[in-house]
């Protein structure tokens, strides 16, 4: 059995495990409010809360419902539209009234619902995390700047909002009702959560299970890893950083630490999906269904990380890279478990950067990707991790390139020559996302930003690019 809090009322179903939050919302609790759009994550309209306590406290997160399985909500707090609602408007849903932000109202909920998430979970509320909160919604009718303006307004009535107690103070300025003051302590009535023993289904965030196997998926028993706590953190010992399997892109733009460590992984990540996306879909999902093109498959395999699979209590460590063996091939057991990843904390001479092209910026997989890691010492490189997706079956280290690197000085000699080696080391296809060439030439343009990003007073654009006259 399922328990859950939905809105201001403890739910609880026997529905299978792996069935989604979408249905239960709409179907067995009959709440329209919800909206049914792709059924794949790309716009926005079936777009809930989700609750739960951590570090003492409430934090809640924007997550599309049609690929949440219910196994994912066990113990938390599930928010439709209808349980923002009260006697008059909120702010959120007053603005977006007052500056025209809705038409035929499809997408309305969600947007209100994102926005509302946007009030819950900033600390300091900037006009650009609003706009981000609503990354993953999409709207056909209004045109985006009338909800750009609503989300101007909503920033600034936040500007004196407290830290200490957001809840509260959200409360008390009417926009969330007062039932949500309760919920912490009504979760703790609730039951640990019990990671089903006889599912053999292993979901993380479901973003991809739902989006390719909807279907059976909503039949199955299914083994909710985000549930699990023993492979959901991230920790720092000695010069090493792990984290759990379970870890979302999310907890990793959360970390104080990781931010830290590296300095752009907001602007990495915000490469990846969307907001409500990236509040779901894990590191190891991603690995796992093995795109060519994943794109945190691409920033940890730059890292040159190492993962931890488990099965049956037995445990064994491998390089990330040797994970892929062929397309869609992996180096892991159908009952195998990822359960963390590995990887050095980089020094102060190390530089990273994680690179994407793909057609749209946000809820977009990639054409290409790649990342790269540069150790430096007395100006020589050291070591050099190289990442690419997009140019072969699998994600690859292009160690060849890696290898020429070491010993050199970063200059645009070197690293044109180092281009001439990574050709050779990659096979892109041509399909929808472009011909051979065209991934080739994209390739290294993103092998030549990597410098420039990371190194501009030693590397520009003229220098690597012959202009055709
Ligand atoms: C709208 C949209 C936009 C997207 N944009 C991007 C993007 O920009 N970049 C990108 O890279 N991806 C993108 N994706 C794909 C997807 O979000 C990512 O691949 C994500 O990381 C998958 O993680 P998940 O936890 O949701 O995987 P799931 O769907 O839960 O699982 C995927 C596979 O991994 C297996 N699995 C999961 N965890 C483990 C584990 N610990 N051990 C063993 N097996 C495991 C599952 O059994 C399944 O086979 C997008 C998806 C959607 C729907
Ligand atoms: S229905 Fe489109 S994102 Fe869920
Ligand atoms: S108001 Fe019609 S889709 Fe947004």
């Amino acid at each position: 059995m399922i328990e859950f809090i939905l809105n201001d009322k403890k739910v609880t179903t026997d529905l299978p495990s792996g069935s989604l939050l979408l249905d239960f919302i709409r179907y067995e609790e009959d709440l329209k409010g919800t909206k049914i759009g792709c059924r794949e994550g790309d716009c926005g309209a079936c777009t809930v809360l989700i609750g739960e306590v951590v570090n003492g406290k409430m934090k809640y997160s924007n997550v599309t419902s049609c690929l949440t399985p219910i196994a994912n909500v066990q113990g938390k707090h599930v928010v439709s539209i209808e349980g923002l609602n009260l006697k008059n408007l909120t702010p959120v849903q007053q603005y977006m009234v007052d500056e025209a932000g809705t038409q035929c109202g499809f997408c309305t909920t969600g947007f209100v619902v994102s926005l509302t998430s946007f009030c819950l979970t900033n600390e300091t509320p900037t006009y650009e995390d609003a706009i981000a909160s609503i990354n993953g919604n999409i709207c056909r009718c209004t045109g985006y700047k009338s909800i750009e303006r609503a989300a101007l307004h909503i920033t600034e009535s936040l500007k004196n909002k407290s830290t200490d107690d957001i809840i509260s103070w959200l409360v008390e300025h009417h926009f969330i009702p007062d039932y949500f003051t309760e919920i912490q302590s009504q979760l703790s009535d609730i039951q640990p959560v019990k990671i089903r023993e006889n599912a053999k289904i292993l979901v993380g965030g479901g973003t991809d299970l739902y989006v390719q196997q909807h279907e059976k998926m909503v039949e199955l028993e299914i083994t909710a890893l985000v549930q699990d706590e023993k492979i959901r953190f991230i920790k720092f010992e000695d010069d090493i950083c792990t984290l759990g399997a379970a870890t979302t892109v999310s907890d990793m733009w959360d970390s104080p630490e990781l931010n830290q460590i590296f300095p752009k992984l907001k602007e990495h990540l915000k490469l990846v999906s969307s907001q409500p996306i990236r509040n779901i879909s894990t590191i190891a999902g991603n690995f796992v269904n093995a795109s060519p093109i994943g794109d945190m498959t691409a920033f940890f395999l730059a890292l040159n990380s190492s993962i931890t699979l488990e099965e049956n209590g037995k445990q064994r460590t491998i390089l990330l890279k040797d994970l892929y063996l062929g397309y869609k091939d992996l180096d892991k057991t159908e009952n195998e478990v990822i359960t963390q990843l590995s990887f050095e904390i980089p020094t102060k001479n190390t530089f990273f950067n994680l690179e994407k092209v793909s057609k749209r910026t946000h809820l977009d997989i990639a054409s290409v990707n790649s990342a790269l890691k540069i150790e430096l010492k007395d100006d020589l490189i050291q070591k050099a991790f190289i990442s690419a997706g997009g140019v072969g079956p699998i994600p690859m280290v292009l160690s060849k390139t890696g290898v020429f690197l070491v010993g050199k000085e970063i200059n645009a000699e070197n690293i044109k020559a180092a281009n001439e080696i990574l050709q050779t080391e990659i096979s892109p296809m041509s399909d929808v996302r472009g011909t051979e060439e065209y991934k080739r030439l994209l390739l290294r343009q993103l092998f030549y930003a990597h410098f420039m990003k990371l190194f501009p007073e030693k590397v520009e654009l003229g220098e690597l690019v012959i202009r055709r006259s």
